[in-house]
């Protein structure tokens, strides 16, 4: 379990990858604010708020997020680094499916140095450490989100990941790969406006998409299962939850949100993260899943 420091994992015993993929409980990689701020602006949520980010309450806000995630699920962590405000955001390290992990490319130089971190903390645990095609900027988990019933990498493009990195990213990770555009520069990652759920269901915000992509979500996703979030929800980035089990962490969510979720069975957890919200991250940014379990289809080919 993480206390809240800075060091690399505060659980010697659940360090390496064999260990992390035969834990029971999920497992998520996450990085203490310790060097967060606001230097540079590379999404609209930045604008206005360079150095505006206060540590102190970050620290807090981030301790709480950890604290209530800890109480369903292993923690492992990632020391932060200066220079590299962002790498709060381990979402963006990679995707992570069963031992092989693709790294990210970033879009911004601003965030390129966090590429070698993450890429030493998966070689050193043991992970089977790919990478895409040079020129093809790709942003992890933050637009490469595994469906949590079904064989399936739901892929956002448009603003940040590059949209060739499909054909690529189903081969390395031998899954059916779903490109979705995203058309609204306030979501500029898919986990900022889409989030799949443990029962099948995906919360999401139409309006972030163009009409194919939202059209697509329709024709692959049953009706029951598709939690359409408001504008107000979409804005308290209700989108970048942490879902383990029946519990959903999330910066904020209106009453209506929460009741319709907790009608689909799963309890809503709102843990304040306005700090991180200046940066254009919330919970799920927050963290990167490290032992998804392969889906019922999975197992069944294999
Ligand atoms: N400031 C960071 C960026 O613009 C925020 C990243 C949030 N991460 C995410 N997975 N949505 O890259």
């Amino acid at each position: 379990r993480a206390t809240g420091g800075s060091g690399e994992t505060s659980n010697p015993t659940l360090g390496t990858l064999s260990e992390i993929r035969t834990s029971s409980r999920s497992t998520y990689l996450m990085c203490a604010p310790d060097h967060f701020e606001v230097s540079y602006i590379i999404n609209p949520w930045m604008a206005g708020n360079i150095a505006h980010a206060d540590r102190t309450v970050a620290s807090q806000q981030w301790n709480a997020l950890t604290s209530a995630i800890s109480a369903v699920a292993n923690i492992q962590l990632i020391q932060g680094r200066p220079g590299v405000p962002d790498m709060v955001f381990t979402a963006n390290g990679g995707v992570v499916r069963g031992s092989k992990v693709v790294l990210s490319r970033f879009r911004h130089v601003e965030r390129e140095a966090e590429e070698i971190y993450f890429a030493r903390w998966f070689l050193t645990r043991g992970f089977e450490v790919l990478r895409l095609a040079p020129h093809l900027p790709f942003e992890g988990a933050g637009d490469a989100l595994l469906d949590r019933k079904d064989a399936l990498l739901w892929f956002g493009h448009g603003h940040r990941s590059d949209v060739a990195c499909a054909g690529a990213l189903s081969q390395l990770l031998d899954i059916e790969v779903q490109p979705l555009r995203l058309v609204d520069p306030r979501f500029y990652h898919l986990d900022t406006c889409f989030c799949p759920l443990e029962g099948g269901e995906v919360m999401y915000f139409p309006d972030a998409f163009d009409a194919a992509s939202q059209a697509v979500i329709t024709a692959r996703v049953p009706a029951h299962r598709r939690i359409i979030v408001s504008a107000t929800d979409a804005l308290y980035f209700a989108c970048n939850s942490v879902n383990c089990g029946n519990h959903i962490f999330l910066n904020r969510a209106t009453p209506a949100l929460v009741a319709t979720l907790m009608a689909h069975g799963y309890q809503a957890h709102q843990t304040p993260l306005t700090e991180f919200l200046k940066a254009g991250g919330a919970a799920k940014c927050l963290t990167l899943k490290l032992n998804e379990p392969f889906s019922n289809a999975d197992s069944v080919r294999s």
